[in-house]
């Protein structure tokens, strides 16, 4: 299915490891037996092409092509503008599709679960769940009532009505119907073969690993007699991440999923007897039924593990086989712990003898015990019907609800003496906890014959914690919070079964005080409801016209069918070497040694490229501080790239790789934390008058990783004369792409050309690093005189590359009783990593955006870039801002802690008011920042919702909710793309044709943010032609040189005034023909311009320049923005982008889980040029926000090595983070005069926003404080995870917690930060 065998293009790699959904393609077979087809989504990255035998693939080029017929799932998702930079989106269809051959008309909640498996990191998922939607039975209106209106019927009364609003950015009436007759039917040739052929063994030899698929449980258990350590694979989700990952090598491999015993399904007198090979979802279907099928008191089992398998892995996982998870007995399985906890049997063969055992057993002894032997296979699993008296539960908490791995999770069951509260039997079994599940066996023992009550509770939480020992944390999981959530799910077992014994005898069991109920409901993904705003254009305008509409992605359609072609896509080049980076395993070390000699002898291996081999500058200066191509004698953190292999595939060259031996001697110090560090430059400063001290703080923020779906991506082609060079490049710059590979080969910048198509995703990462493995590459290929492809796996994208930088703020806020504040003094510490890159920006940024909405008039503020020896951190959309926001908003909440008053008053009171200037002097005219925040206020119905979340608080007690509503102000300047590193200007170059057709190229990169589309957009108004009639084909340094970075916003603004400036020209050009024909059509035009020039003639005449057209944008505007850093003042800026945020959430206290509710945003972006691309930037940011500032945490271990390491650890928000209802506003009349047409820049505003969310959870946890009478004062860190929200819900668990812990280290120091 990949490129390099079939040439499908369209199934994406995006981790390699099951997680992030990008390679989903739809599996169907054929079981003759019931004359079924069963068609499932599966992850290609794991899935063994031996498994496949019989089976049919899709992959999304079956569903439809621009070639023969689009799918209406393709249509609907690029129409609903659910595709930004395309590389998720081929796997998005292959969910929905799925889905759809199974349920043509599903209900919201299948469709939500099929997307739960698929990442997103551009569109914030809204846009794509529009397009579900359309093909779901239930109404699509958004079912909001706070205003006493639906979405439908809002559009009267959200504006002035003088304004024409529009809520719609897509129209349904374009959809073709979902016709399900017209599918791709199973390919007979397979139906044929299913019921002709007679199964028999099937074996396959590849290089190095045989593959052997026996068809009876005979043959199976001969083979494991003769094959004791070969692993059965099923799904492959087990074995295929050691294998890939981890290097273990399997020589035989053997698949048991053909053979009839281990797929039964059986129900006895007793119980289900489901086999080992039957897949999740399967399972979870089975259990459906079976609860909507029998008594209630005889589910209470199937309930509780269907309660797991909702929520274990995405629909791609549920898809893989039972027995592997039970069998492979890890700590993180979710259904051991609950399965063994409810007495389940397996059912076990060898050769010559099945025996049945407890399942609880296999966990006796720890994970490596004998219970089951090398020659044994799982059969089948036996899961009992539930008793009269008993209750059964599960639970589990995850660093996100889906799609991950848990923390800790847990399975419980208490039988009791009949009509009693006397315990007869308890199990408690724990995962997440230890290598594998446990049993509390003494705890339950102790407690049998006790009454179901409170002392019991209480004893049961203090043994608990005493049995179950945690080791010290490895991988940088928090022991505490641990066994914290292992007492807190047994309270919460304990409510749950109080409950149903005041339900089974009400009069003898109290059950639990009302205000404890809520806390018995999990939370549940539900499809959002989402309403988007914005201005429609001016009835004078033409239809022609296309600025100001909601126009699709010019390159939609094909993200959604797979012809779009990223890097990894293109065809390989004769002759073309893969290159795999041996980096660095040490933060700060000498190289004493490099051992190339095991890897050159490995199979395909070509070279090993070191510093030696690069032919000029290894190193860059672009301040005092190198950054560095190859190491040279030393390393500086885990992951630096000491030297390259490169071999004829890209399996040879990693097995190479990991061949390379290279010695190291430590060097002092190793610093990976702020504290310790030293700096790049003195400090920078504002220095102002500060006048009072009232309150002191200090926040940690932790960094981010770009998580870009297209990991870093490049193909060097030598070209073989004059030392040219073409470099296809997943880029935001290709001018320093090319400066700097130029400069690595010793040839000038004319040698070298860069291209770029798409990117899939960028968001600040794909400069300066993509720069440097460029020149890897570069190098290679300059070397071997071949082509050379650079396609970083994710988990070296991680290690190598830095992210955002983490910041650690230490403040004082000085302020009056009535919330006044007169002065703050912040000091940010950044942690900018072991080079420069832009880390001194960065901080500059964050100092002069560090007031956000607020006048402070005594303000100082310094910021250190601290070295450390961690991968360089990089530019990361916001620049800084999302960082130095959320100090602010930080302090801001600590004067309303002081001064009772609330946070939003503290907002309005110190919120810039009338014309006034900015810290550093600059004039600044907030009115559109009061108008946003107004609006956030009446449209989120701000003052009725806080009334009744008090409410909620009041009548709930482990439940709370929370509402913050914060403004922005994000400056936007042409100070990044002006600064040195990015030298340069926008420019685009426009090409008419003979035949009036139209070639557009500009300097910005299409990364997903619609900059062509909007570009076309422009070309189109300015030429005044349709937009079919102009292409855009790609950006290239041949096209257009020297262009400034697609950073800070800035492309659509600098690269749109120059396609019109280009545009105008031309059409000047043009005016006498038009002036004498003025009735005539522009291909009329055309032919009579072309018909003055001889044609042959038009690249070398000097008429040529009647059809091509430069056009050039130097600055915005003649804007001069500058920084005196001396004075402190400056105008740094061009304008202004105001926003409002409110954001409302609900907290789990038990276990610090929390669901985002509602939030509602406000926005000026000016006049639209595109309201669909910039809703879904505002969207896709303000996710992003969600998953900076609540979930995504970087976990190193003392020695400086990443942790998290791919969509397994790290955790991007998914389907079910995004608000529950979400809605987006574009102010409207707002007009700015500064940037084309009126519009303003708005790709990385939308992020800050996204904290809204991080001061609901902190109102929440508040309200928990005061509730419970704690300290008024507490501090809150970012990302506020689950943990972190436990932590400070103190209750008496947390406290039983820390009691055992009396006089420890504390274990999670936060590295990194
Ligand atoms: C991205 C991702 C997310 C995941 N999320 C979750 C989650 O949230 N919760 C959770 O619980 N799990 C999760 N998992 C784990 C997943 O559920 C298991 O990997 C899966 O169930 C194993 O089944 P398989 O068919 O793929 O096993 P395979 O990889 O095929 O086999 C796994 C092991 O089981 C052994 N085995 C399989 N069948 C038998 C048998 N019949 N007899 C004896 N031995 C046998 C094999 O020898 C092998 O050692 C996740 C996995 C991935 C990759
Ligand atoms: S590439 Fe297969 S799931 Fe990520
Ligand atoms: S559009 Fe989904 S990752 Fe870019």
């Amino acid at each position: 299915m990949t490129t390099f065998s079939v040439c499908l293009t369209g199934t994406k790699y995006g981790c390699g490891g099951g997680g992030c959904g990008a390679c989903t393609v739809m599996i169907s077979t054929y079981e003759p037996a019931s004359k079924k087809i069963r068609h499932y989504s599966a992850n290609a990255c794991l899935l063994p092409i031996c498994s496949l035998y019989g089976a049919a693939v899709t992959t999304v080029e079956g569903v439809g092509s621009t070639k023969t017929r689009i799918h209406p799932v393709q249509e609907r998702l690029a129409k609903c503008h659910g595709s930004q930079c395309g590389f998720c989106t081929p796997g998005m269809v292959m969910s929905i599709y799925t889905l759809l051959r199974n349920h043509p008309e599903p209900t919201s909640e299948q469709m939500i679960a099929a997307l739960a498996g698929n990442l997103c990191r551009c569109t914030g998922y809204r846009p794509i769940l529009d397009a579900c939607k359309t093909f779901c039975k239930e109404s699509i209106c958004c079912q909001r009532k706070a205003n006493g209106k639906c979405c439908l019927d809002q559009e009267d009364d959200l504006f002035d009505n003088k304004e024409k609003v529009s809520t719609s950015l897509f129209s349904t009436d374009e959809f073709q119907p979902l016709d399900p007759t017209q599918e791709l039917i199973f390919p007979p040739e397979l139906m044929r073969m299913a019921e002709n052929q007679p199964k028999r063994t099937l074996v396959f030899h590849g290089e190095r690993v045989t593959w052997i698929s026996p068809v009876s449980l005979d043959e199976l258990l001969d083979l494991k007699i003769a094959h004791p350590k070969a692993p059965l694979v099923v799904g492959n989700t087990g074995v295929g991440p050691d294998v890939k990952f981890r290097g273990v090598f399997h020589p035989v491999l053997i698949a048991p999923a053909r053979i009839p015993d281990l797929n039964v399904l059986k129900y006895t007198n007793d119980g289900l007897t489901l086999g080992a090979a039957c897949s999740l979802s399967l399972v979870k279907d089975i259990l459906t039924n079976a609860i909507a099928e029998f008594p209630e008191e005889k589910t209470r089992v199937f309930c509780a593990v269907l309660q797991q398998l909702r929520t274990l892995g995405g629909e791609q996982i549920r898809n893989v086989s039972f027995g592997g998870n039970i069998i492979s007995r890890k700590s993180t399985s979710d259904l051991n712990p609950v399965l063994a906890a409810s007495n389940c049997m397996l059912n076990l063969a060898s050769r010559g003898q099945k025996r049945q055992i407890p399942m609880s057993d296999i966990f006796a002894d720890g994970v490596g015990n004998n219970t089951i032997t090398p020659e044994e296979v799982l059969v089948s699993i036996h899961i009992p019907y539930s008793r009269k008296g008993e209750y059964v539960a599960a639970f589990r908490q995850a660093p996100r609800r889906e799609n991950a791995l848990p923390i800790t999770n847990a399975g419980m069951r208490v039988l009791f003496e009949e009509g009693t509260d006397i315990i007869k039997d308890l199990s408690i079994f724990y995962g997440g906890a230890v290598l594998t599940t446990v049993c509390a066996k003494q705890t339950c023992q102790t407690l049998t014959g006790r009454h179901w009550n409170e002392q019991m509770l209480d004893e049961a939480c203090r043994l608990v914690l005493k049995e179950i020992a945690l080791p010290g944390s490895t991988d940088g999981e928090n022991v505490d919070y641990k066994k914290t959530l292992m007492v807190s799910f047994f309270y919460r077992f304990f409510l749950e079964v109080s409950q149903s014994l005041k339900t089974m005898d009400p009069c003898h069991f109290p059950g639990i005080p009302m205000e404890y109920g809520s806390v018995l409901k999990d939370f549940k993904t539900r499809m959002p409801q989402s309403i988007q705003i914005y201005q429609d254009v001016g009835p004078s305008q033409s239809p022609q016209d296309p600025v100001g509409r909601p126009v699709m992605h010019q390159s939609g359609i094909k993200h959604a069918t797979g012809e779009a072609v990223y890097i990894d896509d293109l065809p390989p080049v004769d002759g073309e070497l893969f290159l795999a980076a041996v980096t660095s395993s040490r933060a700060h070390a000498k190289i004493v040694s490099i051992d190339t000699s095991e890897a050159l002898k490995g199979a395909g291996v070509f070279d090993v490229i070191t510093v030696h081999d690069v032919p000029a500058a290894n190193e860059f200066y672009f301040s005092d501080d190198p950054e560095i191509i190859f190491a040279r004698n030393e390393v500086i953190c885990v992951g630096q790239i000491v030297c390259a292999v490169v071999a004829d595939s890209d399996v040879h060259a990693k097995q190479a790789a990991a061949k390379v031996k290279i010695e190291y001697e430590m060097l002092e110090p190793v610093i990976l934390t702020i504290e310790f560090s030293g700096s790049f430059l003195p400090s920078i400063s504002l220095s102002y008058n500060c006048v009072f001290l009232i309150r002191s703080g200090e926040i940690c923020i932790g960094g981010q990783k770009h998580f870009y779906m297209e990991t870093q991506s490049m193909l060097a082609v030598p070209k073989g004369e004059d030392e040219e060079m073409d470099l296809y490049v997943s880029t935001q710059h290709p001018a320093i792409i090319q400066e700097m590979v130029a400069a690595s080969l010793g040839v000038p910048a004319n040698r070298i050309m860069c291209h770029v198509k798409r990117v899939g995703g960028a968001f600040g990462g794909k400069i300066l690093r993509t720069g440097l493995l460029a020149s890897v590459a570069a190098v290679a290929a300059n070397k071997t005189s071949r082509a050379v492809r650079l396609i970083l796996s994710r988990e070296d994208d991680m290690v190598i590359t830095g992210g955002r930088h983490p910041f650690i703020a230490k403040y004082k806020v000085g302020f009056m009783n009535d919330g006044r504040i007169t002065a703050v003094d912040a000091k940010y510490y950044v942690n900018g990593g072991c080079t420069p890159d832009e880390s001194v920006l960065v901080a500059e940024v964050s100092l002069l955006k560090i007031d956000n909405a607020y006048k402070i008039p005594n303000l100082r503020c310094w910021a250190y870039v601290c070295k450390t020896n961690l991968p360089s951190n990089t530019a990361f959309r916001g620049f800084g801002f999302p960082q130095s926001g959320l100090v602010t908003e930080t302090w801001i909440t600590d004067v309303a802690d002081k001064t009772g008053l609330s946070p939003e008053k503290i907002r309005e009171i110190n919120m810039y008011k009338k014309n006034e200037q900015t810290h550093f002097k600059q004039k600044l005219d907030p009115q559109n920042l009061i108008r946003c925040w107004n609006e956030c206020m009446e449209k989120s119905a701000y003052c009725s919702r806080r009334t009744a979340i008090n409410e909620f608080n009041k009548q709930n007690y482990w439940k709370k909710r929370g509402i913050a509503i914060v403004p922005m102000k994000f400056p936007f300047g042409d100070l990044l793309t002006g600064k040195a590193d990015h030298q340069g200007f926008a420019a685009a170059l426009v090409h008419i044709y003979t035949d009036g057709s139209v070639l557009l190229t500009h300097g910005g990169i299409e990364m997903g943010q619609g900059i062509h589309t909007k570009m076309i957009q422009v070309a189109s108004r300015e030429l005044n032609i349709p937009m079919s009639s102009i292409h855009f084909c790609e950006t290239s340094t041949t096209t257009v040189p020297n262009a400034c970075a697609s950073i800070g916003s800035a492309g659509t603004d600098v690269n749109g005034m120059a396609v019109k400036d280009a545009c105008q020209t031309l059409l000047k050009r043009l005016q006498p023909i038009i002036k004498k024909n003025p009735t005539g059509t522009w291909n009329d035009w055309i032919a009579q311009a072309v018909s003055k020039v001889c044609a042959y003639l038009l690249c070398y005449n000097e008429n040529c320049g009647q059809f091509s057209s430069c056009g050039l944008c130097s600055s915005i505007r003649g804007y001069n923005e500058y920084m005196d850093w001396e004075k402190g003042e400056g105008h740094p800026f061009t304008y202004f982008i105001f926003g409002a945020a409110c954001s409302e959430v609900e907290i789990n206290c038990l276990t610090g889980d929390h669901k985002n509710l509602r939030t509602d945003i406000i926005m000026d972006i000016g006049c639209s040029i595109n309201p669909a691309v910039d809703i879904g930037q505002i969207e896709g940011a303000f996710v992003q926000g969600i998953g900076l500032y609540t979930m995504e945490e970087l976990k190193y271990s003392s020695e400086g090595v990443l942790y998290t390491r791919g969509p397994d650890q790290y955790k991007i928000p998914a389907v079910c983070d995004i608000p529950e209802q979400f809605s987006v506003s574009l102010l409207s009349s707002s007009q700015n005069p500064y940037a084309i047409y009126a519009s303003k820049g708005i790709g990385e505003a939308g992020f800050f926003l996204g904290c809204s969310v991080f001061f609901a959870l902190r109102d929440a946890v508040t309200s928990v404080r005061n509730e419970r009478g704690l300290k008024k004062t507490f501090a809150l860190n970012s990302p506020l995870t689950a943990e972190q929200i436990r932590a400070n819900c103190a209750d008496a668990f947390t406290e039983m917690v820390r009691e055992g812990e009396e006089g420890s280290v504390p274990v999670n120091i936060k590295v990194g930060l």
